[in-house]
Parts: structure tokens; C-alpha cells; sequence
């Protein structure tokens, strides 16, 4: 039977994800614990999840986005590359929702891992990523987030500060944030920050756990 032209890929190539994927591994191997359930949100081209879950035998990744082309990107990726049932097909996700349970199906998480969202958003996706995340962690659940951050009220590099101009002109809304204010919205969610590495490219590796109760 005829098949017709054979279809474009799906699979969506983001060059700096590729480039980037190899540092954070090797974070997310000592971030994270051996077995877990991983969500991650904002999963773009799904080259994370893929690569992740290809290379981390004790996880299992659930990519999620809110952009149709992403979430089938996701699992383009997850067609083409092995990764033993660990890499699970793409869900839609806005973080703005109230409900994570209609997308995630009431699913509960050890992790969730977001990359690169924060800055091409409205700071109310800031609030709604920590209020997600604190209704779908598992207790002793932790929240990874990595991206470029000012911190101590100042660009960490040149590059940033024109990053962090570019985006405003393309959106007033969207911008480099403040680490000091991302910790205060996590704190009322009851997160802490407990560890940040310096990546590559002037970027951040934030590491978020529940505040314990005192005694
Ligand atoms: C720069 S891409 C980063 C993709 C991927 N995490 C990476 O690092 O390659 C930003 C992503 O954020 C997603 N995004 C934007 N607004 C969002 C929201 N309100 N909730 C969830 N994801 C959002 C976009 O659809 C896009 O996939």
C-alpha cells in the first residue's frame, strides 16, 4: 500500500536544551533520589525528558507543557529514543491551572523538575508553579528549578542583564527574576531553598525541599 510522503518529524531540536542536558544530568543524579517519580514542567522539545530518562535507570519522568507542538514533541522523542518505559507520553499542563489533578490524573511525585520556564512567563507562573507543586509532592518532596536568576539584586553576568532587557521587550510580563523573591513565594508554599549550584551559561540549579516543622 501506497504510504504517501513520508510525514516531518515532530521531534521539535532546541540547541541550548541539547547543550545544557549533560550538565543538569549530572546534577539531577545527585539531586535526586535513586528510585523516584519525576514531573517536570514546561518540558518544551522533550529533549530533557528523553535524555533523562534514557540515561537515569531509577527514575520516571512525566513531561508535561501547555503548547500542543510541545507535548507532541515530547513524544515524538519518546517514540524514537529507548528509554525502558521510563520516559511516560506527554501531558497538557498549564501551571496556571487550578486543578493539577485533571491533567496529572491525581498522580503524586518524589520530584518535580522545571527548566527555563519562570523568565518566559508572568510571575504568576512562579506562584502557581510552588502552589502545584506543593499539592502533588509527595512529603520530603523536592522541586528543582533551573534557569538564569539575579541574586543579591544584581545580574550575575553582562550576558544576563541583556537577556533579561530582551525579554522584557518582548513581553513586559516576562523577565530574569529575583532569586530572593522566588525564595519568599516558595517559603509560603513551605519550601526552603536547600542548595544552588552555578551551571553553565550563567545559569542556576535551585534546590527546593519542605520546610521541616521546628523540633
Ligand atoms: C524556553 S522553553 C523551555 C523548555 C525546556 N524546559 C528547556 O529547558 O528546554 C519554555 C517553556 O515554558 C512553557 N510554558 C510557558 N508558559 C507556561 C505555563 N504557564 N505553564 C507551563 N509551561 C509554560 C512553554 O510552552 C515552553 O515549552
Amino acid at each position: 500500500m501506497n504510504q504517501g510522503p513520508e510525514q516531518p518529524t515532530r521531534r521539535l531540536d532546541f540547541p541550548a536544551t541539547r547543550r545544557n542536558r549533560e550538565p543538569i544530568r549530572a546534577v539531577l543524579q545527585r539531586w535526586l533520589p535513586t528510585r523516584c517519580d519525576v514531573l517536570e514542567i514546561a518540558s518544551g522539545s522533550g529533549q530533557h525528558a528523553v535524555f533523562f530518562a534514557a540515561g537515569m535507570p531509577g527514575v520516571r519522568w512525566q513531561p508535561t507543557d501547555p503548547d500542543p507542538r510541545h507535548v507532541e514533541s515530547c513524544d515524538a522523542w519518546r517514540a524514537d529514543v529507548p528509554t525502558e518505559g521510563r520516559m511516560l507520553a506527554a501531558r497538557a499542563l498549564d501551571v496556571h491551572e487550578a486543578d493539577w489533578d485533571g491533567a496529572l490524573d491525581g498522580a503524586r511525585f518524589d520530584a518535580l523538575y522545571c527548566a527555563n520556564m519562570i523568565h518566559i512567563a508572568p510571575w504568576s507562573a512562579t506562584e502557581a508553579l510552588f502552589a502545584g507543586a506543593a499539592a502533588v509532592l509527595r512529603p520530603d518532596g523536592r522541586l528543582l528549578l533551573y534557569g538564569p536568576f539575579h541574586i543579591g539584586g544584581a545580574p550575575t553576568a553582562p550576558s544576563n542583564a541583556d537577556f533579561d532587557a530582551d525579554l522584557r521587550a518582548r513581553d513586559p510580563r516576562w523577565g530574569v527574576r529575583e532569586l530572593e523573591a522566588v525564595e519568599a513565594v516558595a517559603a509560603g508554599q513551605g519550601f526552603r531553598l536547600i542548595e544552588r549550584e552555578a551551571m553553565p551559561a550563567n545559569n542556576q540549579m535551585l534546590l527546593f525541599g519542605a520546610v521541616k516543622p521546628e523540633g
